[in-house]
């Protein structure tokens, strides 16, 4: 192993200019730790965010390596890790800031590594991280929040996805492979993709009817409603819901409050959970970490055009223009940097 690599840092928040890259030398490994040579990092939109500031949280000292998610192959191996090998392919999801995986080599938390299976690529790897656990646990039950890697685990239900994105895609993935009927609502640009994406049906959301046509579609409500944006959409899944539905929300895009009647809430003995994955503890998004992994094992998770999430790859350097383009309005896909 050489002993300099290439480390993307900010010290200052603001636009995607703040991030430069540097040479330095590759990291130890600590107790618990793997280091991890990396081929592709995942830009999520915690990632912009964080960077522009909006965590309200003092800079480090030293700066932030960004990103969470990643894939590639273990090279060093810390004391106290098991069930990880040197030569291993891996994903990474939700290493901790200020070190995170921007960088030809990077260190993680063992218990943020996972085996990448043989038929999954390092693009895919990359992909998955904190989006594809956030759907895993959007599709947990809401009891005893028990996700359970099984084909049968929504079977006969009806799920209703809100959204486009990379969140989006992995629940329509993921709910799929547990047996539910799954129907997506998101802008005119993603239907298609939604369809390519494993979804039985895609909703216009800016279409007039768009109630109409998801009450058409599922005329008994839905059972599982996992939304982007509350604000918009909480009136009418509280309409949409079957009886004992659960709502699971995980981002607050286009607003952070909205007026519901609590009425119809109680009287269909609904659920509401809200989701925010970093914060949770390690072993229930290490549940979730399982679930994808066995949905990977099946084949079932995959990215790119022709499965309904375009890929955006930029290398090392090009970083300052990978996330100017995660954070465009127009944007549709995953960003991702390849080292
Ligand atoms: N809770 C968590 O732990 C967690 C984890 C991952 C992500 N998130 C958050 O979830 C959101 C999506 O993440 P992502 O990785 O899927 O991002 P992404 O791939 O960039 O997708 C963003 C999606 O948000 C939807 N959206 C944006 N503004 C909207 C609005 N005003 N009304 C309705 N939908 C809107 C869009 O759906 P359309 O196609 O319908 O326009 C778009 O496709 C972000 O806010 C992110 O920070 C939260």
């Amino acid at each position: 192993m050489v002993d300099q690599h290439k480390v993307a840092r900010y010290r200052e928040f603001g636009g995607p200019d703040v991030i430069h890259v540097e040479n330095e030398d590759i990291p130890n490994v600590g107790p618990r730790e793997v280091v991890v040579e990396i081929r592709r990092s995942g830009i999520n939109p915690l990632d912009v965010k964080t960077r522009a500031g909006a965590q309200n949280k003092p800079m480090p000292e030293g700066g932030i390596i960004p990103h969470t998610d990643a894939a590639g192959t273990i090279r060093r191996i810390g004391d106290d890790v098991d069930g990880l090998a040197e030569g291993q392919r891996v994903w990474v999801w939700g290493v901790g800031r200020p070190v995170g995986t921007a960088a030809t080599f990077a260190v993680a938390p063992a218990e943020r590594v996972a085996p990448l299976p043989d038929n999954a690529s390092c693009d895919l790897g990359a992909s998955l991280g904190i989006p594809a656990i956030t759907a895993a646990l959007c599709l947990s039950r809401y009891e005893d929040r028990v996700i359970e890697p099984s084909t049968h685990a929504l079977a006969g239900r009806t799920v209703l996805v809100r959204g486009g994105g990379a969140v989006a895609h992995f629940t329509v993935q993921l709910a799929k492979l547990m047996g539910a009927t799954v129907v997506a609502s998101a802008s005119p640009a993603k239907l298609d993709a939604l369809i390519r994406a494993g979804a039985h049906h895609a909703v216009d959301r800016t279409s007039r009817n768009v109630d109409e046509t998801l009450r058409g579609i599922s005329p008994d409500g839905y059972d599982l409603i996992v939304d982007v944006s509350p604000a918009t959409n909480m009136r009418s899944n509280i309409e949409l819901a079957a009886f004992r539905a659960t709502v699971a929300i995980y981002a607050r895009e286009g607003g952070d409050s909205a007026d519901v009647s609590f009425r119809i809430l109680q009287a269909k003995n609904m659920t509401m959970r809200s989701i925010r994955t970093i914060d949770l503890p390690q072993d229930e998004m290490q549940l979730a970490a399982d679930v994808v992994t066995w949905a990977l094992e099946a084949g079932a998770l995959n990215v790119g055009e022709d499965h309904g999430l375009p890929l955006h790859v930029f290398s090392l350097d090009k970083i300052a223009d990978a996330h100017a383009a995660a954070e465009s309005r127009d944007f549709h896909g995953k960003a991702l940097l390849a080292l």
